[in-house]
């Protein structure tokens, strides 16, 4: 094992006639038939409370694709001590054994599970087939693969020894047991947030958002079948404060690997200063949070790349990725041949369930999301401040449908403009070209986020100024592309300010956080 270098997987693109296509049909069709029951898994064991809980497709919500248990604090306090139990013998393992075990999980995953993952994140997600092939099996094997490269990069990090003297770093695991709170949005970021500790020698108690249980189940299958140990990756269903409660209370407590709202992460990190006085260590706090993601186009920009990267990057996936592009400033006399090539592209995507794959646009994930997002959209209609352009039509009748929708602001500071929405939903803002410099500052300012921003030019200038001026607003800074759609060992994510910590997953700068390491000088 020793200098593995991974590859990133080859994405399957589910052509008709396929069998990649054939099975993974199949697999949808089985899942529809069944009716999942699924427990916790604390210490290798399952277990069902009193508190059963429905979970139906997004896109079909009278659908029962099965029920979780909830627990409750008993179930939080079970896991860490099983955690804290598995720790002894799986930090002392070599991390050639650890590393095997993600490596299997990463073939079981490229191989027998690819299909049944997919359809898991396709149905309980409501996540189109070629984004699930994505970021549900692609980026989850890249993760698990890219990880163990980057681990063994770290472990080659060593000091300099003169004569007579050994100098040496150990990378130990944390001191206690790590906290990994994982959104619904990537079934692969779910994976990795317990994953990524667990290589570097740590023990995780891992809650899965309610929305992603569907799918987390599957990857906890996954990670056993691979021979992870019992109590390594233990994955509770507990109401989040509840959870926090004793988690953050706990003087085992050793870190949080975060993926979420900027709210959230604010209250946690709050709570883990007050309690500080009670921990072993100083917890690691690494967290990916919110984002207003910009796209700011400049004169000389190729129009079509603009376009097609507006209605991907804004829609894909109904927007419901941290690094959506959901603000745009466009110059006005370029409008028009923005507009009537959105149109254009708009008019061939299709709305609906998935498991029609031709359907590119599929439901947001529940109705609290549901109702949050056209709560926007219907105060945009009545605003004298804002144009609906394209959509602006929702029904939650069978599914949470929400037609991409794109608003033009008169105002730059316009309330969509600024805040976080989260699904399908692009606003723009229409600046006079030779305000390029302004627009740029205008786009710095306009939101607390810093996560990511694409700028399309040709002119050289223009991007080298856009660089410069927004030199802090985008931990991902895209020149001429979407800004979604980050690769793993390609662009290593992140982003600052409110965006989170910026500890680059998909890189050794975020397998780093979960070590603490111990120098050792020998004298001869
Ligand atoms: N990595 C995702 C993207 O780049 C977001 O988490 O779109």
């Amino acid at each position: 094992l020793e200098n593995y270098i991974a590859v990133n997987e080859s994405v399957y693109d589910y052509e008709p006639g396929s069998p990649e296509r054939a099975r993974l049909i199949e697999a949808i069709k089985d899942a529809r038939t069944k009716v999942l029951d699924i427990p916790m898994i604390i210490g290798g064991k399952a277990f069902k409370t009193d508190t059963k809980k429905k979970i139906s497709p997004p896109h079909d919500h009278q659908h029962v694709l099965g029920y979780f248990y909830e627990g409750s604090s008993d179930h939080v306090n079970k896991a860490i001590k099983s955690a804290m139990k598995a720790k002894e013998s799986w930090a002392i393992k070599s991390p050639e054994e650890r590393a095997l075990i993600f490596l299997k999980a990463a073939d079981l995953i490229s191989g027998p599970y690819r299909a049944k993952l997919n359809a898991a994140t396709m149905l309980g997600q409501s996540k189109n087939v070629y984004q699930a092939e994505i970021d549900s099996a692609c980026e989850m094997i890249d993760f698990l693969r890219f990880n163990v490269t980057f681990m063994q990069d770290i472990y080659k990090v060593q000091p300099f020894s003169p004569e007579g003297v050994k100098n040496h770093i150990e990378y130990r695991p944390l001191e206690g047991f790590v906290f990994a709170l994982t959104p619904f949005n990537f079934t692969a970021i779910a994976g990795n947030l317990p994953a990524a500790p667990a290589l570097m020698g740590n023990t995780v108690v891992w809650k899965p958002a309610h929305t992603q249980i569907y799918s987390a189940n599957v990857l906890m299958e996954i990670f056993r079948e691979a021979g992870l140990p019992d109590g390594v990756i233990n994955m509770i269903f507990v109401d989040g404060p509840v959870a926090g409660e004793v988690i953050f209370s706990h003087p085992d407590f050793g870190g949080i690997h975060f993926t979420g709202s900027t709210g959230v992460f604010q209250t946690i990190w709050k709570t883990i200063g007050q309690n500080i006085g009670k921990y072993k260590s100083y917890p690691r706090i690494v967290g990916e949070t919110g984002g207003k993601d910009f796209v700011i186009a400049h004169p000389s920009c190729n129009v079509k790349a603009l376009a097609t990267a507006l209605v991907r990057g804004a829609f894909e996936y109904q927007g419901q990725k941290c690094s959506a592009a959901s603000r745009a400033y466009i110059p006005a006399e370029m409008w028009p041949k923005v507009k009537e090539l959105m149109a254009k592209d708009l008019a061939e995507i299709k709305t609906g369930p998935v498991e029609d794959f031709t359907n590119l646009i599929n439901a947001v994930i529940d109705e609290k999301a549901f109702d949050k997002i056209t709560s926007y959209i219907t105060k945009a209609k009545k605003s004298d401040e804002a144009e609906i352009v394209f959509g602006g039509t929702f029904d939650k009748s069978k599914g949470y449908y929400i037609h991409p929708t794109v608003i033009l602001a008169k105002n730059p500071k316009y309330v969509t403009m600024c805040e976080e929405i989260f699904g399908p939903v692009l606003t723009i803002y229409l600046y006079e070209g030779s305000k390029y410099e302004e627009i740029l500052e205008t786009a710095n300012t306009t939101s607390p986020y810093a996560l990511t921003g694409a700028v399309f030019a040709e002119d050289k200038n223009a991007i080298n100024l856009a660089k410069k001026v927004l030199y802090n607003a985008a931990g991902n800074f895209y020149i001429n592309d979407k800004p979604t759609g980050a690769v793993v060992n390609q662009q290593p994510f992140g982003g600052a300010r409110a965006s989170g910590t910026n500890d680059k997953a998909g890189s050794m700068l975020n397998l780093v956080r979960w070590v603490s390491p111990r120098v050792i000088k020998e004298n001869f």
